[in-house]
């Protein structure tokens, strides 16, 4: 079987990853710099399956460290997680974002060029159809405004993608383009991590649920959407790990660029999410509405058709898994890996 490099492995959606590719018969080989993550997390994926990762601490903008691991693996495939990813932290520090994220880039395109590994996956955003085109988002739309650097750094790196694989017939490129990943392993043994205050929804309800802090701000309630707050399309990372399973599957097989969406194509409220969440894990979530937060849109989800006829991919899980495996993670982890 063939061997997948995740950069940025040890990550939130990298540890599930590995979970669904050793599950399906894959090797897998890991490098992380734990800027945002803990080596716990990969022990954890080979206790889930039994299996064992290789897995190395290193930045993957360094060439050298890079080599040495392609040197001593022979990788088939990169899946590229590696990347700063808050918003708020990217509009402060613009030049660590664009540091850390076009570089990690360019070494890896680089890495693969002089091993002649030709078959990548890379962690876009739904971000990058910025905020006028309409919704349902589908991929033959133009890439959008961004609204903040880290929306940038993703845009600029599925040009980057492009260009490499216009000079280079042999690459085979799929950008996934990820709508709003929530929820954990159902094992409960991995799953979202943040540090400090959680920027995202999920992470903030269910510390709020194990009582790290006493209520939730839902960011307005005036939006022109059904009950006046912002709809998103949340995805299962269960979900979305088995869609890079497919993902790989493809890249392994075909030449040229593909974009694809990773989403349900069903967006939820944030006061559905909240009430879905209390209601199935029968756990008290406090909340009142604050102003709008700067940046947010009103409603974003997915056309999901792509993916289906091109992987033969589609969500399997519902929003109430979503929910009951984030309280399942939070609540046996209330420290996260630490
Ligand atoms: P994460 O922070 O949990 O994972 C990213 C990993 O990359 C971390 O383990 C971090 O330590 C590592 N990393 C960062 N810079 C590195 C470097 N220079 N060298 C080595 N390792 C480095 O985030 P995630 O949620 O798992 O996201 C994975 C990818 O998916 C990111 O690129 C993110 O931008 C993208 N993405 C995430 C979401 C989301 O909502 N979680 C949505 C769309 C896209
Ligand atoms: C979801 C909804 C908030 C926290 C972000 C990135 C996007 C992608 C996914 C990487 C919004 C509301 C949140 C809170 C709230 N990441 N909310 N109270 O903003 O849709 O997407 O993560 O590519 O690029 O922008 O996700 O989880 O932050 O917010 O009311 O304390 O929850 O206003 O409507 P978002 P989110």
């Amino acid at each position: 079987m063939a061997t997948v490099f995740l950069a940025g492995g040890a990550g939130y959606i990298g540890s599930h990853t590995a979970v669904a590719l050793l599950d399906a018969g894959y090797d897998v080989v890991v490098a992380d710099n734990y800027s945002n993550s803990s080596p716990e997390a990969i022990r954890r994926v080979e206790r889930i399956t039994g299996k064992t990762v290789q897995l190395y601490e290193a930045d993957i903008r360094d060439s050298a460290r890079i080599s040495e691991i392609f040197q001593e693996n022979r990788i088939d495939a990169v899946i590229h997680f590696a990347g700063l990813k808050a918003v708020g932290e990217s509009v402060q520090k613009p030049l660590m974002y664009y540091r850390n994220n076009i570089d990690t880039t360019l070494t890896l395109l680089e890495t693969m060029a002089k091993f002649n590994v030709n078959k990548v996956i890379f962690s876009s955003s739904a971000t990058v159809y910025g905020s006028e085109n309409p919704i349902p988002y589908i991929e033959t739309m133009q890439r959008g405004v961004c609204s903040n650097p880290y929306g940038w750094t993703k845009a600029m790196m599925e040009q980057i993608f492009e260009d490499a694989a216009k000079a280079n017939p042999e690459l085979s490129v799929v950008l996934l383009r990820y709508f709003n990943p929530i929820g954990a392993h159902p094992s409960g043994l991995i799953g979202e991590d943040p540090t400090g205050i959680p920027n995202n929804l999920m992470p903030y309800i269910t510390q709020v649920a194990v009582g790290k802090r006493d209520h939730l701000t839902v960011f307005g309630n005036d939006y022109p959407t059904p009950d006046g707050t912002c709809r998103r399309d949340y995805i299962h990372v269960m979900d979305l790990a088995n869609g890079h399973v497919k993902a790989t599957d493809y890249v392994l097989a075909h030449k040229g660029v593909e974009i694809v969406n990773l989403g349900t194509g069903t967006p939820y409220s944030v006061t559905e999410i909240v009430e879905t969440f209390q209601r199935v894990n029968g756990v008290a979530v406090p909340y009142e509405f604050g102003p709008r937060r700067f940046g947010d849109i009103p409603e974003f989800y997915a056309n999901a058709d792509k993916a289906l006829a091109l992987f033969g991919w589609r969500t399997e899980k519902s929003l109430e898994d979503m929910c009951r495996d984030s309280w399942n993670w939070q609540k046996q982890n209330p420290n996260g890996y630490r």
